[in-house]
């Protein structure tokens, strides 16, 4: 069934992600294969909520594959929380006879679309765009691996000073609830120990496995903290240590936004060209009011209401891998 869908309207919101703008590209060109008009909404729902609204064409997304962050930039708007917000957004929509929404992002994007098309029934589908990877019903985010990416090469760095001094080295990757970049990176970097968010690892715990040095024989450590560990993160983990011990000699590096930026993967382009052309012609096939994803391999159409407050689950394979190889 095609249903009559003539303008999409294509926003990104919440933490940027590299590969947004193959996601981009790929609704646009798209949208262009499918003789659909495309609009770009600018900084996400806030564009949405003031009217700022471009016209978007094939030309317009030419050389953007290769860029990290987002050409219709991003925002996280509080304002669009509200219904007098959301009101004020379907103004702007009706206006320019937007009959179509694709939004890229996370958790709050879905949650703030599938609020707007309860209110205002516009057709919608969400991209999953976040370095995070933690959202349900896709096995993969756009950026989660060029994030990650840049976590092992930061790693790698740090491994390389680390073992000249003999330190202790704790890194902090991004991920507020979400261990998936410190996880695969742990691995990938041969970090000494994982913390996520998802695992509960007392500090007893993690100072047993440093074994001052003693049972490890190791000369160094590097220790991968999830931001949202919760039994601290990279700075608050090295002051307990450093209260237990004068043994170590501990250096703390936060990675923070680095892991947000640079040149999308080749993965994370063809993700978000598969993802880009799979929102585009779900919604002309009448899917709607959900998320799409990749599932071994195939694009999936996941209803919001069975994945927006739901975790992606960490890899329990990857976390017992991380434990095995760490010793
Ligand atoms: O959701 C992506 C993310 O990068 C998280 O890993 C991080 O906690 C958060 O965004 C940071 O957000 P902001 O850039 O708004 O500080």
């Amino acid at each position: 069934m095609e249903n009559k869908i003539l303008k999409i309207g294509l926003l990104t919101s919440g933490g940027d992600a590299p590969g947004m703008n193959a996601a981009i590209r790929a609704v646009v060109r798209a949208c262009t294969f499918y003789k659909k008009n495309v609009l770009g909404i600018m900084r996400g729902y806030e564009g949405m909520i003031e009217g700022d609204i471009i016209k978007l064409d094939a030309r317009s997304v030419g050389n953007i594959i290769q860029r990290g962050g987002t050409i219709l930039k991003s925002a996280r708007s509080k304002e669009f929380r509200t219904p007098e917000g959301r009101q004020e957004a379907f103004k702007h929509i009706k206006k320019h006879g937007i009959d179509g929404l694709i939004a890229i992002g996370g958790d709050g994007t879905f949650i703030g679309l599938h609020k707007f098309f309860e209110e205002f029934g516009i057709p919608s589908i969400c991209i999953p765009g976040t370095i995070d990877n933690d959202l349900a019903g896709t096995d993969y985010t756009i950026g989660f691996d060029t994030a990650t990416n840049t976590a092992v090469e930061a790693i790698d760095r740090i491994r390389d000073t680390a073992l000249s001094h003999n330190r202790l080295f704790f890194i902090e990757v991004m991920g507020r609830n979400s261990g998936y970049i410190a996880i695969n990176s742990g691995i990938a970097g041969g970090a000494a120990a994982v913390i996520i968010p998802e695992e509960n690892m007392s500090f007893d715990q993690l100072y047993a496995m440093l074994g001052e040095g003693g049972k490890t024989n190791r000369k160094s450590n590097l220790i991968v903290v999830a931001e949202g560990s919760k039994i601290g993160g990279a700075h608050a983990l090295a002051k307990q240590v450093a209260e237990r011990s004068d043994y170590f000699d501990i250096k703390v590096t936060v990675l923070g936004h680095m892991q947000r930026g640079g040149s999308p993967t080749y993965f994370d382009r063809v993700l978000a060209s598969q993802l880009g052309v799979g929102a585009v012609e779900g919604l002309i096939s009448g899917e709607n009011d959900c998320m799409v994803g990749i599932r071994n391999k195939r694009i999936v159409y996941n209803k919001f209401g069975d994945v927006m407050y739901k975790h992606h689950d960490i890899d329990a394979e990857a976390l017992r891998i991380a434990k095995m190889l760490s010793i």
